[in-house]
Order: structure tokens, then sequence, then C-alpha cells
């Protein structure tokens, strides 16, 4: 064989590697990150970003171990009582959710009623998922961005020329009778631990988004439209109930080899209405906040929750869909499980016509969920640019 053909077969086995995940990478127990993983240093994680422009983060000796072990830049996020929100302090804890929605695009909630058994069940029947020989795994990949479950590695490796260090498993949710048939049959109990959280989310995302629309809703004697546009609530939370579209992402972050060089996930915003996202006890998460990366603490069955695009164009910007990124470590495999809340995939979003007036113009473009998916697959999904591209300057 001549030596080029050789160097490329070579090229294409690893390539082959790469595309059936991190996972595998770590059971082989490679020591060095790949230089398919390794960002640009400017994309690493020890930068920090100021005003936009980014710069060279001095970083303390200790700054490896003080970021893994949390002691330094973590963030307490606005945390929300879901159970007072249900009691007589609703106003109260309705300010606090706007001003979170405002200010950091991030909450916890905590006292949801959502059951410990169902939250440890989903961890760890994902957590089992991902220990599966890759073959069972394997048979879940899928180039369709609307199979109702896909298996992957990365961010979108069709596209990332760096790749994360992350893989996942994606699972459409609606209709669940549909789609529950398509749902990984192994590990043997998935199916019921994974409806059953998927049902329990959705219901707290409906819960959530009727107390998002009551803390936007302007007071009535300084509506731009004082005869309060009903009907736009209505057949919002009809759709939000019943029809909804909900993706439910399990992701797996196995130890890194060299956390400096890589991330799990890079920057991004989601595109729905909300997330709501459980961690298990490792740390990883890290939102933008004062042009600052911070990690977010877990909180022991909390669910961390942040605004999507669609809620910032509902909004008319008032809520804003912070970035969001995940670190790695080298010592703790990491499991979240991501759910996406938004509206049914046809249905068009914009901004809630009852917060548009002179004082305050239509700031966004209509948008569905067709343009969503021709958008990332036409280009690299990086950062808000789907965003920036719906804003009307
Ligand atoms: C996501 C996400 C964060 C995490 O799935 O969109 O931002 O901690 N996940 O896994
Ligand atoms: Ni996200």
């Amino acid at each position: 064989m001549a030596p080029a053909m050789a160097i490329q077969n070579i090229v294409d086995e690893q390539e082959t590697e790469y595309q059936k995940g991190v996972k595998q990478l770590y059971e082989k127990g490679i020591r060095k990150l790949p230089r398919k993983y390794i960002l640009p240093s400017h994309e690493r994680p020890n930068i920090t970003s100021n005003n936009g422009h980014q710069h060279q983060y001095q970083a303390p000796k200790d700054f490896a171990t003080k970021r893994n072990g949390g002691a330094k830049q973590n963030i307490q996020l606005p945390v929300i009582d879901f159970a007072e929100l249900q009691g007589p302090n609703r106003a109260q804890v309705l300010k606090s959710l706007a001003n979170a929605c405002e200010n950091y695009g991030f909450f916890q909630v905590v006292n949801h009623n959502i059951g410990d058994g169902v939250i440890s069940d989903m961890i760890d029947v994902g957590t089992r998922f991902f220990g599966l020989p890759f073959e069972e795994r394997s048979k879940y990949m899928s180039a369709n961005m609307k199979a109702p479950v896909r298996y992957g590695t990365s961010f979108n490796q069709n596209k990332d020329n760096v790749f994360c260090w992350r893989d996942f498993l994606k699972l459409m949710c609606q209709p669940l009778p549909d789609v529950l048939p398509h749902w990984p049959s192994s590990p043997h109990d998935f199916r019921k631990s994974a409806a059953t959280y998927a049902k329990d989310t959705k219901h707290l995302f409906v819960m959530l988004m009727e107390a998002i629309l009551e803390s936007l809703s302007p007071a009535p004697e300084t509506a731009a439209f004082p005869a309060a546009d009903g009907e736009v609530v209505d057949e919002m939370e009809k759709e939000l109930m019943e029809g909804g579209s909900q993706l439910m992402v399990v992701n797996c972050y196995p130890p890194c080899p060299e956390p400096d060089l890589t991330l799990g996930m890079p920057p991004h915003s989601d595109y729905g209405f909300l997330t709501l996202l459980l961690q298990d006890d490792v740390a990883g998460l890290q939102i933008q906040h004062n042009d600052k990366w911070v990690t977010v603490d877990p909180i022991p069955n909390a669910f961390v929750v942040n605004v999507g695009d669609h809620l910032e164009i509902f909004s008319n910007g008032r809520y804003k869909s912070v970035l969001h990124r995940v670190l790695t470590n080298q010592s703790r495999n990491r499991i979240s499980v991501a759910s996406l809340h938004s509206l049914p995939f046809e249905y068009t979003v914009r901004p809630w016509p009852k917060l548009i007036g002179e004082q305050n113009p239509k700031r966004y473009r209509d948008t569905d969920f067709a343009t969503f998916l021709q958008y990332i697959s036409s280009c690299e999904p990086k950062r808000k640019n789907f965003l920036e591209s719906r804003k009307i300057c």
C-alpha cells in the first residue's frame, strides 16, 4: 500500500473511533487527549470573556484544584421554592422568578414534588444505559435530527471540527405512546423510569410556565393594551399542556484526561422555552454571568432551570436566554438529564402581543422550529447565532 493511502487509512480509522464517542476512549484508558478534542487556546475553559472580547485568564497556581473542588468562581443561583409558589407567598416568589429570568436566565427549583425515587431512577437508568456495551448503545445512532431516539457524541458530530467530550442519548417525548416503543429496550427498566421522569418534568414545566406567564403579564393599568390579550395566553397554555414538544437529553461526560484543553459542551443557549436540567452531584455546568464563566453548584434533587431562546423571543427580550457550557474533570463520570420544552414543532413563536406597544416595539422576528432546524443544519450552531438571527435591529 502506498504510504499516503496507509496514512489516510489510519486517519479514517481514527475518525470512526471518534464517531463512537468518548466513553469508548475513556474505557481504553487513554492518558492524553487526542487532537480531535483539543480546542483552540482562546476557546479553552480557562479563558474568560469581557464585554464580548476574550482575553487570557490569569489562572491562580492552584486553579485546577480550586475549579474542580468548587472553591472559586461558583455561583449561588436564585432558588425558587416551588411549594411556596403554590401558596400565599406566590406574588413574592413571582418577583424572585422574574428577577432570576431577567438577571441570570437561570434558577434552581426545590420542593418541586417530583419524587426523589423518580429522580434517582432516571440518573440510575441513564448511567446504566451508558454502561452497556457499545454495540447495544450504537443501535440508536442516527443522523436524522427528527428520529425519536438518537445516540451520539460531541455537540453536532457531523459538523464539529473539534469534538466535545460528551456522549448523549436524545429522546423525543411527544406523543409518548408513539415514541416510547422506539426508546431503548435495554436496560430493561429504561422506558418505565424515563417515561415517568418525562411526564413528571413536563408537568413541572407547565406549572413553571404558568408562573412565568403570570410574572410577565403587565399590570392592567400599565398594559400597552389594557384589554389583555387573553386569547394568546389561553391558546399558548393549551398548546403547552396538550401538545408541546419535549426533548430529553441524557448526557454522559466520562472523566477526561486533560480537562483544561476541551469542553463537555461548548457555549450555547437552548432553543425552547425552558430547560429543566437534572445534574448528579458532580459539578460541571457553567453559565455566563456578568461576563464571567461561573460554575453552578449542584443542589441534590433540585432542577436547574434556564430560559431558552423561545422565551427570550416571547418576552421580547426581557427574560434572557443565557450562554452556558460544560466543563469536564479528570476523576469523576458526570451524568445530566436535560428536558427541553417548547411549543409544538409547527407552532410559531413570537413576542407576546400584550407586551408590545409604542414604548416596547417588537424586537424579534416570528420563529418556528423548522427555521431553527434549517439554521442548525446549514451552519455550525455556535453561541447565540440563531437568536441573533431573529433579532430586529
Ligand atoms: C444541555 C446542557 C448542561 C449539562 O443539554 O443543553 O446545557 O450540565 N446541559 O449537561
Ligand atoms: Ni444547554
